[in-house]
C-alpha cells in the first residue's frame, strides 16, 4: 500500500525523505518521487516508476541545493499503470500533492471542474490535485476544508503549497496518518518505521482534522468555521528500531519466523494469572464472553485463517454459532448480527480498510467488538470496543507469519477465558489448556530448527506450477493458510482443499508430480485422510505429509515426510504454521524472487 512521508525542519529534507521512504518499501509499491521546497521557495518534483534505489539515482543527477521541507511517496497503483506520470507526487498550480487510498467520484470531479484537458495522468489523485488547486485562494485550511466536502473515499495527504514555503499540510480518511514533533524537526509519515529514527513520541493523525507541520511545531485544527486547535494524545512506541531492522538474517520474513517463539511468549505470558487466561490488564470484562449468544470472526487474508482455525476449536467447546466471514463479503451480506453477538476482529495492521468497514457495520448493528491486532492504536484498535493487542513486534515482511502465530495464540487465550466463564472447562480443564499453549513454543522452536530438512523439502516443489494442500478438520483451516504463503511468495498456484472433498471434482488436477501437502495430525479422522491420501497417490501425486512424530506410516504413502513434535491435536497449527511457512519461504528463495515484497502485494491493504 502506499506509503507517505511529509517533512520539514533544520535537516536536509530529500536525505530523511528517502531515508523514509526506504522504511516505508515493506508496505508495497511500484513506483517512488518526493518533492522539495528548495531555497528560492520553488517546488522541485522528483518521481520515477521503480524502486525507491532509483528514485535516490535520479535525485542526485537532477536536484541541486538544499532544502528543508518536502513531501516523499511510494505508490501502490489502483488508477493507472505504472509509469513516471502515474507516480507521487501530483502538481497543479501551486499545489503539490500526494495520495494513499482511492477517491471514489474522481470522475465525477473530473467534469464539475472541467479538468479533461488539464490531466497529465490516470490517476485519482492528480484530480484531488487539481481540484485543491482550482480552490486556493491563498488559504490552505479553507482550500483543503472545501476539497474534502466534495471527495467520496479514503485518503491521507500531504500537501504543499508553492507560496507557502516550509509548511506541509496534510488530513486523512480512514488511511493512516502518524505524526512527530522532534528536534530534528516535524515528520508525518503513514506508519512509524518512517519516524522512529527521529521519535518514539508520535501522535495518530485524527480523521477529518487538518495537519500543519511548520519547523518546530505541529498544529492540528478541527474542520469547523473557526479552525480549533486539536491536541491529539501523544503515545510512546512500544518497539525499537532493531525490531523493524533485519539483524543479519537475509530477509524480514526468515527473521519474523525465528521470532515467533519469543512473540508468543510476550502475548501469552502476560495474560497468565495462576494458570489460567486473564484479560483483566487489557479491560476485557468476562461480561462479554459470557453473555454472548453467537461469535462472528471478520478479517481478511492471513488473519482470516487464523480465524477459521479459532472457529475449529471454539465452536465445539462452547456450544454457540461462531463463523468467520471474509470482511470484504461481509460488508455486503445484511449480517445476522445484533446486540448479543460478538464480534472479532482479527488485523494485524489495524489499518486494512475492508476490516475496518466491517467492523464499523458491526457496530451499527449494535454488536460488541473485541479486536485482535498487533499495532498499537490503530484505527482498528481505536474503533474497538476492546482490544486484545498481541505482542509479535513489527512485522515488516508482506506475507504474515509471527502475526499468524500470535493470532491464533490470543484467539485461543479468549476460546479458553469464554469456556471458563460459560461452565464449559472447570478451572483445571483451563489451566490444562492454556499449559498446552504453552508447550507449543518449544515445539515451534523445534520445528524452526529443521530449517534445511525444509529447505529440501522445498527443492521438490519450485518447478511445480501448482500444488495442493489437503487436511481434514483442523488440519484443513492449517491448510488454508499454508496454501496462502507458498501462493503469495513462490507464486506457485497453491490451493487448500478438505482432504474428502478433493475426489469431488478437484482431484482431476491430480497427476504425476503434482505436489499434493497432507496434514495429517488430528487423530479422530486420521485413517480418512490416509485414505484421501492414497486415493492422490495412486493418481501420481508427489505427497509431502506432515504427521505427528509418533504417528505410524506406511513407507511407500508419502514422498517426504515431515514429523510434527507431539502436542495435543488442538495444537499442532503451531510448529505446522511454521514448517509451512519455511516451505513457502525456500521455495520462494529457491525460486529468486523477492520473498519480503512480493510481486503486486502490499503489506496493509488501505484501499478497497
Ligand atoms: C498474508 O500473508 C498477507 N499479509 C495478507 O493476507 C494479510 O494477512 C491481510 O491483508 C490482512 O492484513 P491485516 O492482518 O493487517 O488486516
Amino acid at each position: 500500500m502506499c506509503g507517505i512521508i511529509g517533512y520539514t525542519g533544520p535537516l536536509e529534507a530529500s536525505k530523511i525523505l528517502l531515508e523514509g521512504l526506504s522504511g516505508l518499501e515493506y508496505r508495497g509499491y511500484d513506483s517512488a518521487g518526493i518533492a522539495l521546497c528548495m531555497e528560492d521557495s520553488q517546488i522541485r518534483v522528483v518521481k520515477k516508476a521503480g524502486k525507491v534505489k532509483n528514485l535516490e539515482e535520479y535525485c542526485r543527477q537532477q536536484i541541486s541545493g538544499t532544502a528543508h521541507s518536502g513531501i516523499g511517496h511510494t505508490r501502490w497503483a489502483t488508477h493507472g499503470g505504472v509509469t513516471d506520470t502515474n507516480a507521487h507526487p501530483h502538481r497543479a498550480g501551486k499545489v503539490v500533492l500526494i495520495h494513499n487510498g482511492i477517491i471514489e467520484n474522481y470522475h465525477a470531479l473530473t467534469e464539475k471542474f472541467h479538468l479533461e484537458d488539464k490531466l497529465l495522468s490516470q490517476t485519482d489523485s492528480e484530480v484531488a490535485a487539481q481540484v485543491l488547486n482550482c480552490l486556493y485562494e491563498g488559504d490552505p485550511l479553507a482550500a483543503i476544508h472545501k476539497l474534502i466536502d466534495l471527495l467520496d473515499g479514503s485518503y491521507s495527504f500531504c500537501i504543499m503549497f508553492e507560496d507557502q514555503p516550509g509548511a506541509v499540510y496534510a488530513i486523512r480518511n480512514v488511511s493512516p496518518l502518524v505524526a512527530a514533533s522532534t528536534p530534528s524537526g516535524s515528520l508525518i509519515a503513514s506508519d512509524l518505521t518512517a519516524l522512529i529514527p527521529y521519535s518514539r513520541q508520535y501522535f495518530v493523525v485524527p480523521e477529518q482534522h487538518i495537519v500543519k507541520l511548520t519547523p518546530y511545531k505541529i498544529h492540528v485544527y478541527h474542520l469547523d468555521d473557526t479552525y480549533t486547535k486539536a491536541y491529539p494524545e501523544i503515545m510512546t512506541v512500544n518497539w525499537n528500531m532493531d525490531a523493524a531492522m533485519k539483524n543479519g538474517f537475509p530477509h524480514f520474513m526468515l527473521k519474523e519466523i525465528h521470532e515467533q517463539p519469543d512473540a508468543l511468549r510476550n502475548t501469552i505470558l502476560p495474560r497468565v494469572n495462576k494458570g489460567i487466561p486473564d484479560f483483566g490488564e487489557d479491560g476485557i470484562p468476562d461480561s462479554i464472553f459470557k453473555e454472548c449468544s453467537q461469535i462472528q470472526i471478520i478479517a481478511c487474508g492471513t488473519a482470516m485463517y487464523a480465524g477459521m482455525v479459532a472457529r475449529a476449536i471454539m465452536q465445539p467447546l462452547l456450544r454457540i454459532p461462531v463463523t468467520v466471514s471474509i470482511a470484504s463479503e461481509f460488508r455486503y451480506e445484511e449480517p445476522l448480527i445484533d446486540e448479543k453477538s460478538l464480534v472479532i476482529i482479527i488485523s494485524q495492521s489495524g489499518e486494512t480498510i475492508d476490516t475496518l468497514a466491517a467492523l464499523r457495520l458491526a457496530h451499527r448493528c449494535g454488536s460488541t467488538v473485541l479486536a485482535v491486532v498487533n499495532v498499537k492504536g490503530s484505527t482498528i484498535a481505536r474503533e474497538s470496543n476492546y482490544v486484545l493487542y498481541t505482542h509479535a513486534g513489527p512485522e515488516i515482511a508482506v506475507a504474515s507469519t509471527k502475526a499468524y502465530s500470535v493470532q491464533l495464540a490470543a484467539l485461543y487465550m479468549i476460546c479458553c477465558r469464554m469456556a471458563l466463564v460459560r461452565g464449559k472447562y472447570t478451572r483445571e480443564q483451563a489451566c490444562s489448556f492454556l499449559a498446552d499453549l504453552l508447550d507449543v513454543i518449544p515445539a515451534m522452536e523445534t520445528m524452526i530448527a529443521q530449517k534445511e530438512m525444509i529447505r529440501d523439502v522445498a527443492s521438490h516443489i519450485i518447478s511445480s506450477p501448482d500444488a495442493f494442500f489437503i487436511g481434514r478438520g483442523l488440519d484443513y483451516a492449517f491448510s488454508l493458510e499454508g496454501a496462502l504463503k507458498l501462493k503469495e511468495i513462490s507464486y506457485i498456484h497453491s490451493e487448500a482443499y478438505a482432504a474428502g472433498e478433493l475426489k469431488h471434482g478437484t482431484i482431476a488436477l491430480i497427476s504425476d508430480q503434482v505436489p499434493v501437502i497432507a496434514i495429517a495430525t488430528q487423530e479422530h479422522v486420521y485413517s480418512k485422510t490416509i485414505s484421501n491420501i492414497r486415493e492422490v497417490k495412486a493418481r501420481g501425486a508427489f505427497v509431502i505429509l506432515l504427521v505427528k512424530e509418533n504417528a505410524v506410516v506406511d513407507d511407500n504413502l508419502a514422498d517426504i515426510r515431515i514429523r510434527i513434535p507431539d502436542v495435543d491435536d488442538h495444537f499442532t497449527v503451531f510448529p505446522i504454521a511454521a514448517a509451512l511457512q519455511l516451505i513457502a519461504y525456500y521455495a520462494s528463495l529457491g525460486k529468486h524472487l523477492d520473498v519480503d515484497q512480493p510481486r503486486n502485494l502490499a503489506k496493509s491493504v488501505t484501499v478497497e
